[in-house]
């Protein structure tokens, strides 16, 4: 039996929630008020659609109403940069911020998408990207947060492989002064040679996603070696014809849900200050996932 998240609620519930448009589809309110649940914190988590033209009025109420903070989606996650006080290092490289964090009234920005991935890389694929040789494909906003939470983890390369060359090219010169080697590449240069050397790949954009999800993956099987680990960031499906290529061959596979629940968990700390129950965040959500396939 579920308790009525509303007979909690008192004077003294702490509010943070997600700004987004569209946001109703949105799984964070679900995993966000489970983990408060389940730790007995006093906190709720609340959808709210926020309008592009609203999103300063949105920011103005939130420091109004002294709310916790927020993470902010699409379509707002570059526009939010400019309306706060401070960024954390990695939302001021990534250009974009999912959390902000509301310390004593001075709005904190942080991005906690690339930082969820390398989490989710090191706990659930046990693999550590430092010193490690990294393809990304895709050079989109997902990409670039991965990009430069990875060249910030300490990869030895960060190489992007993108449709648009000169979105590779751009994306690849940012990352260049953060450490890592990088270079752009077309996706027709990956062939089994020029892939030989990566450790791992980690695909960015949305292909092969639900409903369109029977697609060639953008890595052909012939590019894929034993020696790599293969991460997909699309969790609808949750096993993407990319990780089912890898799996036959027999690689080690990463799959997206791993991200987005590791992205909540750093959020959730640095709201409540508080480890997040990470496992059963995953869980609530994979049922989520199975309920709505089904529905
Ligand atoms: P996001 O912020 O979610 O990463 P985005 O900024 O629109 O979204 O980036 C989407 C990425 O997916 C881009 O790298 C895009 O490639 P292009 O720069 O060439 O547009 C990639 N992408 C989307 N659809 C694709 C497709 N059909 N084939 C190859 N790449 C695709």
């Amino acid at each position: 039996m579920t308790m009525d998240l509303r007979a909690t609620i008192t004077g003294t519930t702490h509010i943070v929630g997600v700004w987004g448009d569209p946001v109703a589809h949105s799984l964070s309110p679900l995993i966000h008020n489970a983990a408060f649940g389940k730790a007995g914190l006093h906190w709720v988590y609340v959808p709210f659609r926020v309008a592009p033209e609203a999103l300063p009025e949105a920011v103005a109420g939130l420091r109004a109403m002294q709310l916790h903070g927020v993470n902010v989606t699409v379509p707002h996650k570059v526009a939010i940069c400019s309306h706060l006080d401070e960024l954390s290092e990695s939302a001021r490289l990534i250009g974009a911020v999912n959390t902000v964090v509301n310390k004593n009234g001075r709005l904190v920005g942080h991005n906690t998408d690339g930082d969820g991935f390398v989490h989710s890389l090191r706990v659930d694929a046990g693999f550590d990207p430092r010193g490690r040789n990294i393809l990304l494909l895709g050079a989109g906003g997902a990409a670039r947060a991965i990009g430069v939470a990875l060249a910030l983890a300490g990869s030895a390369t960060v190489d992007v492989a993108n449709r648009t060359w000169h979105r590779a090219q751009h994306l690849s010169s940012h990352l260049q002064p953060l450490g890592s080697a990088s270079k752009p590449l077309r996706l027709d240069d990956l062939t089994p040679d020029t892939t030989y050397g990566y450790d791992a790949v980690v695909h960015t954009s949305s292909w092969g996603m639900t409903p369109d999800d029977d697609v060639p993956p953008l890595l052909a099987p012939e590019a894929m070696h034993k020696h790599m680990l293969i991460a997909d960031i699309v969790y609808t499906p949750r096993h993407t014809t990319l990780l089912r290529q890898a799996e036959k061959k027999g690689l080690a596979t990463l799959p997206g849900l791993g991200m987005l629940v590791h992205q909540a968990a750093l959020a959730y700390t640095l709201w409540t200050g508080h480890d997040a129950p990470v496992d059963m965040m995953l869980s609530v959500l994979k049922a989520e996932l199975d309920r709505r396939k089904e529905g």
